[in-house]
């Protein structure tokens, strides 16, 4: 493992940016392989979310001849574990020790905050193709950060309203305690705070606990119209169950879509009715979910998710900007440029980049209904993450 003082780091870090440099073609003639980086959990809580962003973006460069800009692409796969003290040192290993061209990570947003630390010194060019932390398009935003997955704040702030329109005035929220979950409660509260509504009570989890029952107990006597919740993975799989289990249905249970994306078949008859927001939805009738989604349950025998949706997207902005460099990592500020014009064309809809590098997308209204997540509205057109913070934006 590599140990490094600061100093230690900067000063690999400078020889590893300068290494991006080294032009892509040999003298022999031969083109040397462009190398990703793959940050992500492969174990815990969050391994089945790590595994659908690698599925899919592997995919998405498998239908391109296995190539990023005409170059052959070599995989550099790391699981982080979901464990934000290991981030830097593992963001290192990437960076500095294999010397990738690209990093894509990761799901945890104490990780990714940890990841941005060392890449914002690095420069390597960074898609997050899941994390929420509102920071990596925020404060810690720069020209090198890319995300093709959401805010915490955008996932969640439309809810706020669509619950005070629904009559939810009173609500419970709960949640994972840390970075993700603080954030994606605080989306949510800012909108329905502002709308009319009260919140009564907000319960915080120690992640990655899945011992619900106290919480839901607690939930009972405070009786409210709503419970508002974060949680993602197994720990949704479970929240759910235990929700129903413990005869809470009839209080309305909401959330970003990560309540049920990914594990709504395992939860079965006890996710009806969940209503969520995401910039995502199964159902989604366009062309390029449809085929999204074959292809996705050819190559890898189960439905696809939010998960591979959003690593899919992160080699579709790769594949743009490497195609417009033809290959070139040393053209970074045309290979950045292309990257922030892409229009990329999502299983999702189409979406763009904001300034600071975040999707602007809409946010759809989803419900349960049947043991299918339908698509009952959209929350919210083109939201664009306010950005706070950010020097770009
Ligand atoms: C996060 O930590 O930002 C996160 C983790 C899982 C799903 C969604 C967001």
């Amino acid at each position: 493992m590599l140990r490094m003082t600061r100093r230690g780091v900067l000063a690999a870090a400078s020889a590893a940016t300068a290494s991006a440099f080294v032009p892509a073609r040999f003298a022999i003639g031969g083109v040397a392989k462009v190398k990703v980086g793959l940050m992500l959990p492969y174990s815990g809580t969050y391994a089945g979310l790590g595994e659908a962003i690698t599925n899919a973006f592997k995919m998405a460069v498998a239908e391109k001849g296995g190539t990023l800009g005409g170059r052959e692409v070599q995989f550099v796969a790391l699981d982080d574990e979901s464990h934000p003290g290991k981030a830097p040192e593992n963001t290192n290993k990437l960076v500095v020790g294999e010397k990738v061209d690209f990093l894509v990570g990761t799901v945890h947003s104490g990780v990714a905050m940890g990841m941005l630390r060392v890449v914002g010194e690095t420069g390597t060019i960074t898609v997050i193709p899941n994390a929420g932390a509102n920071a990596a398009t925020g404060p810690l935003c720069g020209p090198n950060i890319f995300r093709t997955s959401f805010s915490s704040w955008q996932a969640c702030y439309p809810m706020g309203k669509v619950a005070v329109d629904r009559g939810l005035k009173k609500v419970v929220t709960i949640t994972w305690k840390y970075a993700g979950g603080d954030e994606m409660v605080g989306g949510f509260v800012e909108n329905f705070t502002k709308s009319g509504g009260t919140v009564v009570e907000q319960i915080q989890v120690p992640f990655p606990s899945e011992e619900f029952q106290p919480y839901l107990t607690q939930i009972a006597a405070l009786k409210p119209d709503g419970v508002f919740t974060f949680f993602a993975g197994s720990g949704a799989l479970k929240f759910v169950k235990d929700y129903a289990a413990a005869g809470l249905k009839p209080i309305q249970l909401m959330g970003p879509g990560f309540l049920t994306d990914g594990v709504l078949a395992a939860q079965g008859e006890a996710a009806e009715g969940v209503l969520t927001t995401l910039h995502y939805a199964d159902a989604l009738d366009i062309p390029e979910n449809r085929t999204f989604r074959a292809a996705y349950k050819n190559a890898f025998g189960k439905e696809a998710d939010v998960y591979a949706v959003q690593g899919y997207d992160a080699a579709q902005v790769l594949a743009h900007g490497m195609a417009a460099v033809n290959g070139d990592t040393g053209a970074r500020e045309a290979l950045i440029a292309a990257m922030e014009k892409a229009e990329i064309r999502s299983p999702r809809g189409l979406f763009t980049f904001s300034k600071a590098h975040n999707p602007v997308q809409d946010i759809y209204l989803r419900q349960v209904q049947g043991r299918q997540e339908n698509v009952v509205g959209i929350a919210h057109k083109a939201l664009s993450d306010p950005a706070r913070g950010c020097r770009m934006a």
